[in-house]
């Protein structure tokens, strides 16, 4: 079963991603992650992440940098939204991709073009979503917890405006740009909690696929 989970940022994809992998057993891959490591590679090599060379040599990073935890950051995930518009860029990024989606077993892959580009015959797929100001609220209140900031060095108006900038890049790109496939079953987490948005999506997938 290869089940693809697209979204914008701050969607709560990754985390479903990841529960949906534990509980059918499957690996998952968080595709966003790659991006990220070519941006900072990017950065690391003191390049520009908007030239199409600059970002195409940080694709041969080293496997390492995957997990560094600077890979996390709003600035690494800004680096990632800039160097992804280069076509160069994903078709590095595809094959790794692609062999992940199709070991034997299946697999979970998230980012923003899984059920579109990299496996559209994907037994499941899903968009995540929800609306600009509740990803920034969730956002605020991860970096409150784990003290990134406070309230008043972190102000929440500031994170919604980084998120709506990396939404407009990322669905406004000509390449492989962030849009439900057709297929795809659309799930507005907005008025949700984590554990709300788990089970319906388990639901969803368990009609799908056939699959407890
Ligand atoms: O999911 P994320 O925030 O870690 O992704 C960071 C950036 O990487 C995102 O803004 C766009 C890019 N990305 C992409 O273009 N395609 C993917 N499959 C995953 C991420």
């Amino acid at each position: 079963m290869i089940i693809a989970v697209d979204g914008p940022t701050a969607s709560g994809k990754g985390t479903i991603a990841k529960r949906l992998a534990a509980h059918f057993g499957l690996p998952h891959l968080d595709t966003g992650l790659l991006y990220r490591a070519v941006g900072r590679q990017v950065a690391l090599n003191g390049g520009d992440p908007n030239d199409a060379d600059d970002a195409l040599a940080a694709c041969d990073f080293d496997d390492a940098l995957l997990g560094d935890d600077i890979l996390r950051s709003e600035e690494t995930g800004g680096l990632a939204s800039r160097v992804s518009v280069h076509p160069a860029v994903r078709d590095a990024l595809y094959e790794r991709q692609r062999a992940f989606a199709l070991q034997p077993g299946g697999a979970v892959l998230d980012g923003r073009d899984i059920g579109t580009v990299i496996v559209p015959e994907a037994q499941v797929k899903l968009f995540v979503t929800a609306s600009v100001g509740e990803r920034a609220r969730r956002r605020w209140q991860e970096m409150i917890d784990k003290r990134i900031g406070d309230e008043e060095s972190l102000p929440r108006s500031v994170i919604e405006q980084d998120i709506a900038r990396r939404d407009a890049r990322d669905i406004g790109r000509a390449d492989a740009p962030l849009r439900p496939a057709s297929d795809a079953l659309v799930i507005d987490t907005t008025s949700f909690d984590r554990e709300q948005a788990f089970e319906t999506v388990l639901e969803a997938v368990r009609e799908r696929s056939g699959q407890q």
